[in-house]
């Protein structure tokens, strides 16, 4: 096992950056009950209420907080625009469906063995999770593949460039961006072209025309683009843009399209960000079953 991940950035590994999303966006399947009759929350519930409020900032780890530090610190245009012509070449490896999740398990926290096998089973966690609420099978696809743009960091990109919620650059940064403080750092916000509300957009030009900060959505929805249907692929490219589809900063930014396929963007969240079980899935099992659905979409090897 390679520990790339833990090379390349301050987080422990790369689901560190997820814990802390499930940190500011619990489950609402886990929020306070009401207490029949009366219309407040219990005391037990009040107090998991309050939990829920607290500051994100003061409450994250060192090593969160570094992470965004510096992906605020160097997600800039140019960065953005020199990877995009780097990486969308998709010439670096060719991978089906079980040599992708086999090169993704090589991310691991060599210091925890028991997270070896956290990519492989957090994907399928996530497609059984889709799967067992009978939805298309495109979509029970779409929770299989959605993170294979992890494998990035195995490129040897910095984990600030991986993952993490994206945001469009080029444009005045939005105070629901997480840590959004730490973007007085970046070059960016001394151009003054770069911080009116549309900067260098128009208003609702479309969220294809918008250049959002580089990692593994981005990247994966260029590998798949030719073949899965607009819905996944809006799940795909989009589903780390938490400013915007769950605290709907940038809509002016947004056109009829992006309106409408957001929808599959807030349909996909929960399972990515409450799928985790502590049943693991038996993946010998589930192998065939995958199998079939990946060659029922994608041709036997994707470019990365
Ligand atoms: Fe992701």
């Amino acid at each position: 096992m390679v520990d790339k991940a833990a090379d390349s950035g301050p987080l422990k590994d790369l689901d560190q950056w997820e814990d802390d999303l499930l940190r500011r966006y619990p489950n609402p399947a886990d929020a306070p009950k009401q207490s029949p009759g009366t219309g407040q929350a219990s005391d037990t519930a009040s107090t998991k209420a309050k939990e829920q409020f607290r500051d994100y900032r003061a409450e994250a780890k060192p090593e969160v907080k570094e992470f965004y530090r510096l992906n605020h610190r160097y997600q800039t245009v140019d960065f953005v625009k020199a990877k995009r012509a780097d990486f969308l070449r998709l010439n670096r490896r060719k991978m089906g469906l079980w040599d992708g999740l086999e090169f993704l398990n090589t991310l691991v926290d060599s210091s925890d063995p028991d997270t070896s096998l956290a990519q492989i089973e957090h994907l399928l966690q996530t497609a059984e999770a889709i799967r067992r609420d009978g939805h298309p099978r495109w979509f029970i696809l779409t929770g299989l593949i959605h993170d294979f743009g992890k494998v990035l960091c195995l490129f040897g990109e910095p984990q600030w460039a991986v993952v993490g919620d994206t945001f469009p650059v080029g444009c005045a940064y939005s105070d629901k961006i997480v840590f959004s403080e730490f973007l007085a750092d970046n070059p960016d916000s001394r151009t003054s072209e770069y911080q009116t509300p549309c900067g260098i957009y128009e208003e609702h030009c479309g969220l294809d025309n918008v250049l959002l900060s580089w990692g593994h959505d981005e990247y994966m929805y260029h590998v798949v683009k030719d073949y899965l249907p607009t819905e996944a692929l809006y799940m795909i490219r989009y589903h780390s843009f938490y400013p915007c589809h769950r605290e709907h900063a940038y809509e002016h930014l947004m056109d009829a399209k992006d309106c409408k396929y957001f929808a599959a963007v807030r349909a996909f969240n929960p399972y990515d960000l409450y799928s985790k079980a502590a049943e693991r899935p038996d993946i010998d099992k589930l192998r065939p079953f995958y199998e079939e659905l990946w060659n029922e979409f994608l041709p036997p090897q994707l470019s990365f």
